[in-house]
């Protein structure tokens, strides 16, 4: 079987677009029997940009909620916490020590602190920490692990999922045969409709432009957000253009095809943009009312999460602990013999 595996990080409230970008194709995939699927929360990539551990802690209830209440259902798939598995750091070590710092100086995160740090005339590693100078070692540590074949993710990460590529490469070229490698090469998997989704400003929808539209926010805190996202100036009756439109954008990330084209057209006919967020509010509402009355319930019932997330794992470990014992023998420091 094919193994498909994400994460995310514990630092902020779900928001629509960590749902339609990975929460939402990873449930659906994890449906099907094709897959095995791993999903877990990054505890460990969260202390790289937080270091209020209520924070981490509150964001860790609130992910898992999510997904549970959001329907994953944990006896076919492994939902796990990345610090459950103290695998994972001692991989990490082994790819810290195969992996160039070349290869870590052109990570997307790394690079864009730099040019900050230039930009404002700084020293170019002011305030930049090992950690987040690590993190693609840390990701691909939980990629390699579990030998996933398809990784789905955003846009912004498919640099990281290609580092984890080529760590593995690296691994299996120095320290396995060519018959018998120990690393599966990833995949990126990400949806095309749905890259990146927009958020109340227009840029893209994150925790660190402070743009994001929580997942379960109440019918009227919803209502509230969407009617913030940033419009043109254009009256009802005027034509409006649907591609540069981000209530058009997280439409189309909700909506049927049929339902996309409609919408595409009443753009067309100068639908109002008070009338176009309130269809937008239903829409959105629609899918995920449900599921927001199963979270508030949950979150509510913290050691039913917990029991979750123990059992996962438990799953996870069954396979950590032996490919870890296999990492340890292929670099020379298992047990004398
Ligand atoms: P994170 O927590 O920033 O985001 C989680 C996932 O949500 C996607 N995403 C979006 N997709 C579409 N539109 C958006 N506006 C949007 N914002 C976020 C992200 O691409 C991501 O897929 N380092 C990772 C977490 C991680 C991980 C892993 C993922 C740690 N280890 C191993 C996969 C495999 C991160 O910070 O994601």
């Amino acid at each position: 079987k094919q193994r498909v595996l994400t994460g995310i990080t514990t630092t902020g409230t779900p928001h629509l677009g960590n749902y339609v970008g990975a929460i939402r194709p990873a449930i659906e995939a994890s449906r099907s029997s094709e897959f095995e699927s791993f999903f877990f929360l990054a505890d460990y990539h969260a202390l790289i940009k937080c270091h209020d551990p209520a924070q981490v802690h509150q964001s860790t209830k609130e992910i898992a909620a999510t997904w549970l209440a959001l329907g994953l259902d944990t006896d076919i798939t492994t939902f796990y916490r990345q610090s459950d598995i103290r695998e994972i750091p001692e991989l990490m070590w082994m790819l810290n020590c195969v992996c160039s710092k070349g290869l870590m100086n052109r990570a997307h995160a790394y690079k864009a602190a730099v040019d900050a740090n230039l930009e404002e005339g700084e020293d170019a590693d002011k305030a930049v920490t090992m950690g987040l100078f690590n993190y693609p070692v840390l990701m691909a540590a939980d990629i390699l692990m579990f030998g996933a074949h398809k990784v789905p993710v955003g846009k912004d990460q498919i640099q990281h999922i290609e580092m984890a590529r080529d760590m593995g490469q690296r691994f299996n070229h120095i320290f396995c045969s060519k018959k018998n490698p120990l690393m599966t090469l990833p995949e990126h998997v990400v949806g095309d409709n749905v890259a990146v989704l927009q958020g109340l400003d227009g840029r893209k929808m994150s925790k660190s432009y402070g743009n994001t539209i929580p997942l379960f926010l109440s019918e009227k805190q919803l209502q509230k957000h969407i009617n913030k996202i940033k419009t043109n100036l254009l009256e009802p009756g005027e034509a409006k253009d649907p591609d540069t439109s981000t209530v058009f954008q997280i439409w189309q990330a909700f909506a049927s095809e049929a339902q996309t084209a409609e919408m595409r057209q009443q753009f067309a006919d100068g639908i109002g943009w008070g009338d176009a967020k309130k269809q937008l509010f239903a829409l959105i509402n629609e899918e995920i009312g449900e599921a927001r009355e199963k979270y508030n319930d949950l979150m509510s019932r913290p050691q039913d999460i917990e029991e979750e997330l123990q059992k996962g794992a438990e799953k996870a470990r069954q396979l950590s602990v032996p490919m870890m014992e296999k990492v340890r023998e292929a670099v020379g420091i298992a047990g004398l013999k």
